[in-house]
């Protein structure tokens, strides 16, 4: 039996399109270990959601997992039927999307909602599911949760509909969370609070944590392991340490070149330059060659092979490999 709660392997997601076929995932790899923070970073279109929703099996109709496999303690749950997989999302998988209003709905009170996904996923009664409820929103710091559970979304702040989201993500204290960009439409106070508290909840039920953003500075603390992606791909993953103090790709390093540090306020900001590929045309290379100013004539024609730097640190690059070429050739 494997120790890791959720494996993905080499998994390709395409959507099909009257323009053709979107590549939106190209064999990525992860390994989940119980209670963990998994970080997935990268910027707008790098396949991120398509990954968490490929994981759930929420895709939209046009999209369809291609290859690969995703393994839930061992068993591949790409061929479960949707009547499994309905019965496994928010029992052992739950998911917080960017945006609460679209997944909270507008005519139903926040009680009613947390009742029913505790009533969909258990053997509770209708006033146990009601304690659920309360229960669940004083975890989440919800002041007065006797008076808010009958409150409709619309009535709550931004911050507080996050905090019934994440109520009803955790309220049958699933085994792996998905965080999509869960403080993205929030203040930064209220975004530190957030993930502050998703944290705390980490600890208490001892979940594991999928922690998906565009911004590295936000879940720099508090991410075991960092996934880096760019056109679908993995380009570079590693420890916090591995990817903040050692970035081994240009786009991680370019990544971090985009955010403030604390240290030095008055530095400059270097945006990466260059749109993001086109996901209908891939390139053969790297997908990142367009950008990159250290490109080589070889990252125009061959997609570089995932090498290992560390025992925990991997990134696909073909400066990497020249490197490690060059010194190789030194010390003969
Ligand atoms: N329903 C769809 N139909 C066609 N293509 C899609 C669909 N959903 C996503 N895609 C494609 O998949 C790519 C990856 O999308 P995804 O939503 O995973 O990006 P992301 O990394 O989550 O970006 P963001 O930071 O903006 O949320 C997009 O660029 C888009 O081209
Ligand atoms: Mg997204």
């Amino acid at each position: 039996m494997s120790e890791n709660i959720l494996e993905v392997k080499d998994l390709h997601t395409s959507f099909f399109t009257d323009a053709g076929e979107v590549r939106a995932v190209n064999g990525i790899s992860f390994n989940l270990e119980p209670g963990k923070t998994l970080g997935i970073v990268g910027e707008s279109g790098s396949g991120k959601s398509v990954t968490s929703y490929s994981i759930l099996q929420i895709l939209a109709e046009a999209g369809k997992i291609t290859s690969g496999e995703v393994l839930y303690k061992g068993e591949d749950i790409t061929k479960w039927s949707e009547k499994e997989m309905q019965k496994f999302r928010g029992e052992k998988i739950s998911i917080i999307f960017q945006d609460p209003m679209t997944s909270l709905n507008p005519v139903f009170t926040v009680g009613y909602q947390l009742e029913e996904a505790v009533l969909l996923h258990t053997n509770k009664t209708k006033k146990e599911a009601r304690e659920r409820a309360i229960e669940m929103l004083t975890l989440v710091g919800v002041n007065e949760p006797e008076s808010r559970i009958k409150q409709y979304p619309h009535e709550l702040s931004g911050g507080m509909r996050q905090r019934v989201m994440i109520a009803m993500a955790l309220c049958c204290e699933p085994d792996i969370l998905i965080a999509d960009e869960p403080t993205t439409a929030l203040d930064v106070t209220i975004q530190a609070q957030i993930l502050e508290l998703m944290q705390d909840l980490q600890k208490k039920l001892g979940m594991a944590i999928i922690m998906v953003t565009h911004d590295l500075g936000v879940i720099a603390s508090m991410c075991d392991e960092i996934m880096v992606m760019y056109g679908g791909r993995v380009c570079e993953r590693g420890t916090a340490d591995d990817i903040f103090y050692r970035p081994a790709h240009e786009y991680t390093k370019g990544l971090l070149r985009s955010i403030p540090k604390a240290e030095n306020m008055n530095e400059k900001l270097v945006p990466i330059g260059g749109t993001p590929i086109n996901l209908l045309n891939m390139p053969e290379g790297c997908a990142f060659c367009p950008r990159c100013d250290s490109a080589m004539k070889i990252c125009l024609k061959e997609k570089p092979d995932e090498l290992q730097l560390s025992e925990t640190h991997y990134s696909s690059c073909w400066m990497n490999i020249k490197k490690l070429y060059e010194a190789q050739e030194e010390n003969k």
